[in-house]
């Protein structure tokens, strides 16, 4: 089942073997390339697609400057980035690969180092900016605290994911990710562990959902009806019961919703908005939400998370747990994974397949 095609709306994935996104901290923090995919982004999305993977997901790309996570993220807020983003497109779509991109925004997470630098928050000094979120509540003790955002620049935010999304399809990507997990923005206005709001955007789950439900509408408004929107979301924020948390019940309500408006397919992590999180780490461990959301809301959903065999992969997806998986650091070490799996290499590297025992 994992090498079966998948068609959602009118594209077909030709296996359901995907490259979950992944930031590089790659790109230029400063001058007129700010933001734009990098020589090491081609080298990296490319192999990926050499590999086999069925969509090739770029990484958390950001809708705005302050909306990266580092300064050295991609972004897809000018004309630059989007021709940077087009070769790799043209590249990708050219070895029958899905290109697609993850458009995100860090909110109080947001104004950090790269992970290998330590990774944390960067003052003004360090190309840092103020960050901002549904509340003027720090992710830790070490972040710095975000703005908290008006009604207007809330609206602002949701156009710059449209506009994102105008982009991203000027680029050549056939797929788009709204990134709804991890405790970036959208994810902060859903929990009540970091939305203490009390207007229109803040409290009811209604209220809390509004801001991802437009950015929804928006990008849905402007992505060609033939063309897939995904959506990922993080199932649990891993907090004690009794706690102000986001909850699996409450993702189940939201993937609902977010189908009704017509998001194709749930892809479903968990945590990254809490720093007391407590998470139950093993292979495959939240494939069970995954599975939980297809079966509660009906909705298509890929699963993620120590995914690292092939086996595996094959028994989610054959007994239905999920339509399709997402494979993060497996590929990493590996971009052959999936023709290693399939045993289809590409034509050029045939003479180098491993013979049959
Ligand atoms: C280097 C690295 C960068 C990541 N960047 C992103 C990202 O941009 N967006 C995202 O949603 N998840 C990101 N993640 C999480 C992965 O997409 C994936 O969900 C996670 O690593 C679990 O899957 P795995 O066990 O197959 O690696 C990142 C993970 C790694 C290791």
């Amino acid at each position: 089942m994992l090498f079966e095609p998948l068609t959602l709306r009118s594209l077909t994935f030709p296996n359901r073997v995907w490259m979950s996104p992944m930031c590089q901290y790659s790109a230029a923090a400063e001058g007129p390339d700010t933001g734009a995919p990098a020589d090491w982004h081609f080298a990296h999305l490319a192999a990926r697609a050499v590999g086999g993977a069925g969509l090739v997901m770029a990484e958390a790309t950001a809708v705005s400057a302050e909306g990266r996570i580092s300064p050295a993220d991609t972004g897809l807020w000018n004309d630059r980035q989007e021709e940077a983003w087009e070769r790799i497109t043209r590249f990708v779509a050219a070895q029958g690969v899905v290109p697609g991109i993850q458009l995100a925004h860090a909110g109080r997470k947001a104004s950090t180092g790269r992970p290998w630098n330590g990774g944390g928050p960067l003052g003004p000094d360090d190309h840092g900016w103020t960050p901002v979120g549904p509340s003027p509540i720090p992710f830790s003790d070490a972040h710095a605290t975000p703005d908290a955002l008006t009604p207007a620049e809330i609206g602002k935010l949701v156009e710059a994911f449209a506009t994102s999304a105008e982009r991203a399809l000027r680029a050549g990507f056939r797929v788009v990710e709204i990134h709804g997990a991890h405790g970036y923005l959208i994810h902060e206005f859903l929990s009540p562990h970091s939305n203490r709001r009390t207007d229109a955007y803040g409290g009811t789950f209604e209220n809390r959902a509004r801001f991802g439900l437009e950015v929804v509408d928006a990008v849905r408004a402007v992505w060609p009806q033939e063309l897939p929107l995904l959506f990922r979301v993080s199932a649990t924020d891993w907090l004690p019961e009794g706690e102000p948390a986001w909850t699996p019940g409450q993702t189940v309500m939201l993937a609902a919703e977010l189908a009704a408006r017509g998001v194709d397919l749930i892809d479903v992590s968990s945590g990254g908005n809490a720093a007391t999180q407590k998470i139950p780490l093993g292979p495959g461990y939240q494939v069970p939400f995954a599975q939980q959301i297809r079966a509660e809301a009906g909705v298509p959903v890929a699963a993620v998370g120590l995914i690292t065999e092939p086996e595996q992969a094959e028994e989610i997806v054959a007994t239905g747990k999920a339509d399709a998986v997402f494979l993060g650091r497996a590929l990493l070490r590996d971009p052959y994974w999936p023709v290693r799996a399939s045993a289809n290499w590409p034509a050029q590297y045939r003479r180098g397949a491993p013979s049959p025992r």
